[in-house]
C-alpha cells in the first residue's frame, strides 16, 4: 500500500485530492495548518498531521511524524490578486513564502528518504496563470513561474535516483476557498487608480464559462501517481487545457 502526504488539506482541491486517494485504499497523511478531522471519513489508513509550509520547524516535525512517503503534493497556495503598485512587499514575501520557499522547502525535507530508497515522486501544483500572463496577477503568477522551472531543474538531478518530480497546472477554480482566501491580502493591495481596471478583469471572469473543477485537479494528481511514463507538465481542467495546448 502506498503512502501519500498532501499539503493544504483544509478545503479545495487538496481536501478532495485527499479524499479521492484515501477512497481508492492508499494510506493518506492529509496535512493542513490547523487539523480539522470533521471533513475526512474515519479510516486506519488515514493521518491528519498540523503543517504550516512557511515553518521550517512545522516541516521538521512532520516529516519525523510521518514517517516513509512514497508520494508528496505540494498543494498548498495562496492567491494575489491586485496591481503592484499597490502591493504591500510584505504580502509579496508572504506569497512567495508559501508558494514557492513552501515547495521547496517541503521537496528538500523528503529528498534524503527519496533518494535511499531509490524511488518517490514529487508532484507541484502550480497554476495555468504561468502559460498565458494575465493582468493583476504578476505576485501570483512570478510565485507558480518560479516553481515551474524549480520542477523542471530538479528533476534532471533527481532522476539518476529514480526520483520524479511533476508538475500539475490548474486553471481557474471559482468553487474552492482560494479567492475567499486571497479577499484580505487584495483589499490591503487595492490602488484606486487601477480600480476600474480591476472591476473589468472580474467582469471578463464572470463571462468565462471554461473553468477548472476541483475533480480534474484530482484526477490529474491521480494520474501522476499512479502512471510512470506523464508528461512533465499536466494541465488540470479545460480551461487551463487549451492554454497548455496552445503553448505546444
Ligand atoms: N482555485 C484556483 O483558481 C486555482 C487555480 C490554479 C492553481 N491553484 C492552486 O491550487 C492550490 C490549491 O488551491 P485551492 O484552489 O484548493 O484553494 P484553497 O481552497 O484556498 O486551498 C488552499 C490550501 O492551502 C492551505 N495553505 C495556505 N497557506 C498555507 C501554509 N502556510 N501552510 C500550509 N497550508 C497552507 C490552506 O489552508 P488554510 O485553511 O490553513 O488557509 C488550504 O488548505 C494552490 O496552490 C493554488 O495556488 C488554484
Amino acid at each position: 500500500m502506498k503512502t501519500i502526504l498532501i499539503t493544504g488539506c483544509s478545503s479545495g482541491f487538496g481536501l478532495e485530492t485527499a479524499k479521492h486517494f484515501l477512497a481508492n485504499n492508499w494510506k493518506v497523511i492529509a496535512t493542513m495548518r490547523t487539523p480539522d478531522t470533521s471533513q475526512f471519513p474515519s479510516s486506519d489508513r488515514l493521518t491528519i498531521l498540523p503543517l504550516d509550509v512557511t515553518s521550517e520547524h512545522s516541516i521538521e516535525q512532520v516529516i519525523e511524524q510521518a514517517g516513509p512517503i512514497d508520494v508528496l503534493v505540494n498543494n498548498a497556495g495562496i492567491g494575489m490578486l491586485g496591481p503592484v503598485e499597490g502591493t504591500p512587499m510584505a504580502i509579496a514575501r508572504t506569497v512567495f513564502e508559501t508558494n514557492t520557499i513552501g515547495t521547496m522547502a517541503m521537496t528538500k525535507a523528503v529528498i534524503p528518504q527519496f533518494r535511499e530508497r531509490r524511488a518517490g515522486l514529487i508532484i507541484n501544483v502550480t497554476s495555468s496563470v504561468t502559460l498565458k500572463s494575465l493582468p493583476l496577477l504578476a505576485i501570483y503568477t512570478g510565485s507558480k513561474a518560479a516553481i515551474n522551472a524549480f520542477t523542471e531543474s530538479l528533476a534532471l538531478e533527481l532522476a539518476q535516483f529514480n526520483i520524479r518530480v511533476r508538475l500539475v497546472l490548474p486553471g481557474r477554480s471559482p468553487t474552492t476557498r482560494f479567492g475567499e482566501n486571497a479577499q484580505a491580502r487584495m483589499q490591503q493591495g487595492f490602488n484606486k487608480h487601477y480600480a476600474s481596471f480591476l472591476q473589468g478583469v472580474f467582469d471578463q471572469w464572470q463571462q468565462d464559462e471554461v473553468v477548472t473543477h476541483t475533480d480534474d485537479v484530482v484526477q490529474a494528481i491521480w494520474q501522476v501517481a499512479n502512471e510512470q511514463d506523464t508528461p512533465m507538465r499536466i494541465a488540470a481542467g479545460a480551461d487551463a487545457k487549451a492554454l497548455i495546448h496552445a503553448a505546444d
